[in-house]
């Protein structure tokens, strides 16, 4: 193979942007037409780290930015130096950022200041609210701004690509890398396998969930425990402080919930495989959700994945105590109506994305 290889930077920060990209990565070393080249802003450390180790993603910087209990202005200022000039350093012919998060943002604006290409995968998601989820709609509108290659999970999402005035011929509908990077795990033997008794998993981490909605979400899952019980939670609680600091003062000893350090990935599906349902504020779990045949109850007020809604595998309950019992309750009590959520299928791609963005991106580079 030639040395001199075009370079595509593939920008990583978080959790969920390992994931995603971890498809694109794979696709592109098994091309061989593009020269990898991932970044890691380490905006995450222990559950990045997680994810680079599960796909083995050869991670060739590692800008190393987190702090605890970082603020938005910090992560932002730090990716966006390292990012600079880490893209100067090494001149990439197109940088690669994946969703919404800070990262995600700084990597495509330090693409752009460099007047290099950006492809953002996962575009076109959009509330409609720019504070749900905080700060996210905001930077996935901002790096749609920057971004040459607009790669839409659905076709939803580039409706609101083109109703923004983005040109129909800079996107590509995919699909979303996060059914390829499910299918990847479950194809090395996650396992689909369902011990007795009833299970939540639940997932909670959104900034404007901090605090009082945090506090809902933990009095909810009591009240279930009261009424159900044969019922049982899993919780992996995600890292941040603030995060923690509400759900262990809250549901600390209980001899039926689980609280858990952050899974890997495979134990992470496999733990979604052996639920009943799942609750959860996260992006990335109401897309994998339907693919394994399982309800997904969204804590939150908007979401940017309506396609889950629409075909009947999420429902939108938001924070309100009640409305997460009750929801559950009917649930757990109508079997009907559990089987037709489990059964409404997947919307958001059929685990090609990953060979499709890399191949269209050789179509339009080299
Ligand atoms: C970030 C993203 C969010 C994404 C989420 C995925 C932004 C603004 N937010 O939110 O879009 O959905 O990641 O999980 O980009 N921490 C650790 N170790 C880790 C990870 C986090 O200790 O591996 C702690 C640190 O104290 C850190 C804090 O969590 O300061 C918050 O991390 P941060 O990336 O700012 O926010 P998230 O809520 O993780
Ligand atoms: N996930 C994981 N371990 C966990 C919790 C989640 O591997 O303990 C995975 C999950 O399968 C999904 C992704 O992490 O692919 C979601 O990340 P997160 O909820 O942190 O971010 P979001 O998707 O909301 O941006």
């Amino acid at each position: 193979m030639s040395k001199h290889r075009p370079r595509l930077m593939i920008v990583i920060g978080t959790r969920p942007e390992a994931i995603k990209l971890a498809p694109v990565t794979l696709a592109a070393m098994h091309d061989g037409r593009f020269e990898p080249c991932v970044v890691r802003t380490s905006q995450h450390r222990e559950m990045l780290d997680q994810m680079i180790e599960h796909f083995a993603l050869p991670v060739a910087v590692d800008l190393d930015i987190m702090r605890h209990d970082q603020d938005l202005a910090q992560i932002t200022t730090a990716a966006l130096e390292g990012l600079y000039r880490t893209i100067a350093e090494r001149r990439p012919a197109c940088v690669v950022v994946q969703g919404d998060t800070t990262t995600t943002f700084c990597g495509a604006l330090a693409a752009f200041y460099h007047r290099i290409p950006v492809a953002h995968v996962e575009a076109g998601l959009r509330t409609g609210d720019r504070f749900q989820p905080f700060p996210e709609e905001i930077n996935r509108r901002l790096t749609g701004q920057v971004t040459d290659f607009h790669f839409a999970p659905t076709e939803g999402a580039r409706s609101n690509l083109l109703r923004e005035g983005v040109p129909a011929s800079r996107i590509w509908v995919t699909g979303n890398t996060a059914i390829d990077a499910l299918q990847i795990t479950l194809a090395r033997g996650a396992g689909l396998a369902s011990p007795p008794g009833r299970r939540l998993l639940v997932t909670a981490h959104r900034r404007e969930n901090h605090g009082a909605p945090m506090a809902a979400i933990c009095d909810a899952l009591l009240r279930l425990m009261e009424r159900f019980d044969d019922l049982s939670v899993r919780f992996p609680v995600h890292l941040s402080p603030r995060v923690r600091s509400t759900v262990f003062e809250r549901l600390r000893g209980h001899p039926r919930i689980a609280l858990e350090e952050p899974l890997g990935y495979a134990d992470f599906v496999r733990a979604m495989a052996e639920s009943t349902l799942i609750l959860s504020d996260s992006g990335g779990v109401q897309e994998e959700a339907p693919s394994l045949g399982k309800p997904v109850l969204v804590l939150r007020e908007t979401t940017e994945r309506p396609e889950a809604v629409e075909v009947g595998a999420a429902v939108l309950v938001g924070t309100d105590a009640d409305r997460i019992v009750s929801e559950v309750s009917r649930l757990l009590e109508d079997a009907a109506r559990y089987e037709r959520m489990a059964s409404a299928g997947n919307p958001f791609g059929d685990g090609t994305a990953g060979r499709r963005i890399v191949e269209l991106l050789a179509d339009e580079l080299l």
